[in-house]
Parts: C-alpha cells; sequence; structure tokens
C-alpha cells in the first residue's frame, strides 16, 4: 500500500488553494486594465497577461502569503504584496530573455515574450509589468494609518530589493562576469562573488516578498530579520539548483533550454566548483535554511513545506 505523508497532503492543499488565489488576483488586475483601449496599448496588455499568467511555480507570492502565517497572520493581509512580487518577477524574466542579455527562445514550454511579440515590445510589457507591481501594493484597498504605514515600508523593500543593488545590479553582475567565448581563457570569477551575484539577482527579491508579506501581517523586527535570511539562503540554495538544472535537467519538464549557461560562459557554482561539490553547498544551504525557520514553530509549517519542495524540484 502506498503511505501519503499527512503534512504533505495539507500542504498541497494549502498550496493549491493560495495558487488560485493569486492567479486570480493576477488576472483581475490585469482585466481592469483592459477595458476601452486602443489595439497597440490592447497589444501590449497581451504581452504582459502572456508573460504573467502563462504558468510559472508562483514560488514568491507562496512566500509572501507563507511568511504571513509565521508571524500568525492572514494570508489575505499579504496578497498584494504576493501579486506585486509575481509581476517583478515576470517583467525580470521578460528582460533576462532578451537578445541583449540571455538570448533565450524558451520559457515555461512556450516562446519566450520577445520571440512572439517582438522585442520593443517585450521590453515595454516588462516596464508595464514593474511599474504595475508598485501600483498594486500602493493601491490596495481600505487603508487604516497602520496599514498605511505597513504599506509605505513593504514598498521600500521592494524596491529596494528590486533595484540598483539587488536584482537589477545581480543581473549586470551576471552579465559581466559571463566569460565569451565560453572557452576563452579567462579565469573565472570567485566563489565569493558568484555568491554574490545570485544573493542579488535571486535572493534579495525571495527576501523581500517573505519580509514584506510578514510585515503587512504586523511581524516583529525580531521576526524580519529571521526572515530576510530565510528568504536570501533560499534564494542562493534556488539559484544554485536553477544552474544544476541547466546543466543536466531535462528540458522537456523544465520548459527552458538546458545547457545555455555553459553556452554562454556564465559564472555559476556548478561551472566553478564541479556539480558534486555544488550539490554538497545546496544540501548545507536548505539544512541551514530549515534549522532558521524553525523558529516560527507550527506557524511555519508551510513555510517548510515549500522550502523543502523547492529545493526537491526537477522544474
Ligand atoms: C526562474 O525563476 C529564474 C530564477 C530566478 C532562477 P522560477 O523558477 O521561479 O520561474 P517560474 O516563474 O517558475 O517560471
Ligand atoms: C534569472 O536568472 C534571474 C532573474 C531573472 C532575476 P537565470 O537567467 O539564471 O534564470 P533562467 O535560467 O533564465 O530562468
Ligand atoms: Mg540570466
Ligand atoms: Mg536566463
Amino acid at each position: 500500500m502506498i503511505k501519503t505523508d499527512p503534512t504533505q497532503v495539507e500542504f498541497e492543499k494549502w498550496r493549491r488553494k493560495n495558487l488560485g488565489k493569486v492567479t486570480s488576483g493576477l488576472s483581475r488586475i490585469l482585466n481592469r486594465l483592459n477595458v476601452n483601449q486602443s489595439a497597440v496599448v490592447t497589444g501590449l496588455l497581451k504581452a504582459m497577461r502572456y508573460s504573467l499568467l502563462g504558468g510559472g511555480k508562483r514560488i514568491r507570492p507562496l512566500l509572501a502569503l507563507a511568511a504571513a502565517e509565521a508571524v500568525g497572520g492572514e494570508t489575505r493581509e499579504a496578497l498584494p504584496v504576493a501579486l506585486a512580487v509575481e509581476m517583478i518577477h515576470a517583467y525580470s524574466l521578460v528582460h533576462d530573455d532578451l537578445p541583449a542579455m540571455d538570448n533565450d527562445s524558451l520559457r515555461r514550454g512556450r516562446l519566450t515574450c520577445h520571440k512572439l511579440f517582438g522585442e520593443a515590445t517585450a521590453i515595454l510589457a516588462g516596464d508595464a509589468l514593474f511599474t504595475l507591481a508598485f501600483e498594486t501594493l500602493a493601491n490596495c484597498g481600505r487603508k487604516s494609518l497602520e496599514t498605511c504605514r505597513r504599506i509605505n515600508l513593504t514598498l521600500t523593500i521592494l524596491a529596494r530589493a528590486a533595484g540598483a543593488l539587488g536584482l537589477v545590479g545581480g543581473q549586470a553582475l551576471d552579465l559581466a562576469m559571463e566569460r565569451r567565448p565560453a572557452a576563452s581563457p579567462s579565469i573565472w570569477p570567485s566563489v565569493a562573488e558568484i555568491r554574490d551575484m545570485e544573493l542579488r539577482k535571486t535572493g534579495e527579491l525571495m527576501a523581500a516578498a517573505l519580509t514584506g508579506g510578514a510585515h503587512l501581517a504586523g511581524a516583529r523586527p525580531i521576526e524580519l530579520r529571521r526572515l530576510r535570511q530565510i528568504g536570501l539562503n533560499l534564494g542562493l540554495a534556488f539559484q544554485i539548483k536553477d544552474d544544476l538544472l541547466n546543466q543536466a535537467g531535462d528540458p522537456a519538464r523544465l520548459g527552458k533550454a538546458v545547457g545555455s549557461d555553459a553556452v554562454r560562459g556564465k559564472a555559476t557554482f556548478p561551472a566553478v566548483c564541479g556539480a558534486i561539490e555544488t550539490e554538497r553547498e545546496l544540501n548545507e544551504l536548505t539544512e541551514k535554511t530549515l534549522e532558521l525557520t524553525l523558529f516560527f514553530k507550527y506557524q511555519g509549517r508551510n513555510l517548510e513545506s515549500l522550502i523543502v519542495n523547492l529545493v526537491d524540484r526537477q522544474i
């Protein structure tokens, strides 16, 4: 008889319910924009919808909702930041795939935004998703003075994480560290430099999802500090896993190219340290992240399950 793990069953229920809320929230916001617009603006909105609603694991919004719960709040309190963070993520992928960046043709098993809509539209769709994130959060309904205060700090958290010292800076470092042509004899950046780049391009937004979600739900400063640490560790582990999958994953399941990092001479953990050492680093980081999550006891159970599932993923 096949045994089912009750914790995993409960988590799966939680995940499905909240995925539904995130998807319908995102869809509602885009629908509201698309009223009586010209053909050109409607075309732009179509590209935004393609990239925001065309699949994806929705990890960052789920992190925001799980963090609200971990600090004793309710998931609905964190929904605005969950939606905003997914918009930022979607924009970052549209731009990441552009010819001037990673030049990828496939994402989530479909053509990348610029391949389908053209480069100019993809750049503009990314820009519009980025600003829509901040509008979504700033404009999120009934506001007591306390809610306004919380929204204000959450906007700062998101803007910082996405900006020049966070995701955008990480993307700049990622491109600057490429060894082109891949076979060039120039030396790799150090492991510390790669870690810094990956923390910025992926860790900062995950940390912002957690701290933003928790802050909207009334977290205490000690909880926010703990969640930031969890987010940075998890983001690094997640990016390391992404780099391993790019080396040896299944392209059909991943829905994106495999082997492209090596072709572009990307500086990644597996490229510099080898797969075995990278797996060891990944396991260590995961242990550390799960240990940090114990702080939240039973309230942190969905956060813990999310972390375990992320690191075990094959997509
Ligand atoms: C891909 O992120 C880019 C990285 C930061 C590694 P995800 O793996 O979360 O992408 P989707 O949204 O599920 O496609
Ligand atoms: C993407 O990193 C990170 C951001 C978009 C901020 P990668 O370039 O490594 O991710 P994939 O493999 O294209 O999804
Ligand atoms: Mg990239
Ligand atoms: Mg890429």
